[in-house]
């Protein structure tokens, strides 16, 4: 099993600040996974193109089972996780948004800026998770429980 973690912000991918979110979600799925897993960890930059680049590599050239993203789902203009995985995705799954959303609507007004999705591509489904790394918890919690079931029927 490989999950990818991917971290989408413009200044963590230039080094001016220190990427919390991809350790927060290794750390998270240490505690969910019962299985041995490998991690690959990629930072790159906001944006359309960068993100569709970095999820095509991880889904076509040496595929990974699951990819988590964190980071580019508001609405500001550098935002544009969504937009990426509309590019790359074959098929969508849109309850993991819709999940998500509702769990952290009960903590915050603010989570109904959230655009998250989650899809698949090939054998690698994607899920897109809040930038904010004390929302990685919650999200992860509400979702993970539909994954190995979604990683069987589609591998
Ligand atoms: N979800 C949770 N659980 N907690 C939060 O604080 N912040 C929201 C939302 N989802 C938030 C949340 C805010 S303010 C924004 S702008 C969006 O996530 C998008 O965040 P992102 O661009 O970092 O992905």
């Amino acid at each position: 099993m490989r999950i990818a973690i991917v971290t989408i912000s413009d200044r963590a991918s230039r080094g001016e600040y220190e990427d919390i979110s991809g350790p927060a979600i290794e750390a998270c799925l240490r505690r969910f996974v019962v299985t041995p897993f490998e991690a690959v960890r990629r930072i790159v930059p906001d944006g359309r193109d960068s993100v569709a680049q970095v999820l095509r590599a991880l889904c076509d050239d040496d595929p990974v089972d699951l990819i988590l993203t964190t980071g580019g789902t508001g609405p500001s203009p550098r935002d544009e996780t969504p937009e990426a995985m509309r590019d790359v995705m074959e098929k969508e799954l849109a309850g993991f948004g819709e999940l998500m959303r509702r769990v952290s609507l009960e903590q915050t007004p603010t989570a109904i800026l959230s655009r998250q999705t989650a899809g698949i591509r090939g054998r690698t489904l994607i899920i897109n998770l809040p930038g904010r790394p004390a929302a990685i918890d919650l999200c992860v919690e509400a979702v993970f429980p539909a994954v190995p079931y979604c990683l069987d029927l589609i591998g």
